[in-house]
């Protein structure tokens, strides 16, 4: 038997929305996901394995063939870059903007770089060079909301979902960079060589996808 279909998923507040998803695909976890320090997991298919890994390693795990198929965020996707994966499926899951965010009543430095603090410095980088601006990034894994009120960035570049956070920590939205939803991606390869296998659930998701969103 050729290797088990190896399914990516990222843990976090994605990981729970998931699992309807795959049981919609006939794929039962055959112990909870969260419940152990485990990062593979069998399946009730014998044919079907899943990962539970961070978002932003789920693109690098199916581009480089260390999984076929996974779920990530739009965010995470454009930040990573990859012309080698495929997202056949937005699945209309964690709907979130990507957004610049400054000190509430601040705007940006008229000249010079702007201090941008995010941890999707990609996006940053190419947003701010569509504006003609440069930028001095500062990589940051999380409270990026802290950045601008401690003067370490006049800006961030994070993700805004109701807002709370920005607000809770004075700073206010500004430019809307992209919109976001977790996508079903599928790198080329596996989309070739796994062909038989992934397709049905393609198909089956595009429907589950329209069924969410007709109710
Ligand atoms: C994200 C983001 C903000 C928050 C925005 O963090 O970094 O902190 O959500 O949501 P809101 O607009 O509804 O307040 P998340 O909780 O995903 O954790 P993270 O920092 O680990 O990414």
């Amino acid at each position: 038997m050729s290797q088990p279909l190896t399914f990516a998923l990222a843990k976090g507040r994605l990981l729970e929305e998931t699992l309807p998803l795959l049981a919609e695909l006939g794929i039962e976890p055959s112990e909870s996901l969260t419940g152990s320090r485990k990062l593979m997991f069998e399946t009730n298919r014998p044919d079907v394995r899943l990962l539970v890994l961070r978002a932003t390693d789920v693109p690098p795990y199916v581009e480089r063939g260390g999984a076929h198929l996974g779920i990530a965020g739009k965010d995470t996707l454009l930040e990573y870059g990859s012309d080698m994966l495929c997202e056949p499926v937005d699945l209309q899951l964690s709907k979130c903007r990507l957004m610049t965010a400054t000190k509430k009543g601040e705007e940006l430095p008229a000249t010079g770089r702007i201090r941008v603090a995010t941890k999707y410095v990609n996006v940053a980088r190419q947003y701010f060079a569509s504006q003609g601006r440069q930028i001095d990034p500062i990589k940051l894994y999380g409270a990026m909301e802290l950045a601008p009120i401690v003067g370490l960035a006049d800006v961030i570049v994070d993700v805004v979902d109701t807002g709370n956070t920005l607000k809770a920590n004075g700073l206010e939205a500004k430019d809307l960079i992209a919109h976001s939803s977790a996508r079903l991606v599928v790198s080329r390869v596996a989309m070739k060589t796994r062909h038989q296998h992934i397709a049905p659930m393609i198909e089956r998701l595009n429907e589950w996808v329209k069924t969410q969103n007709a109710t």
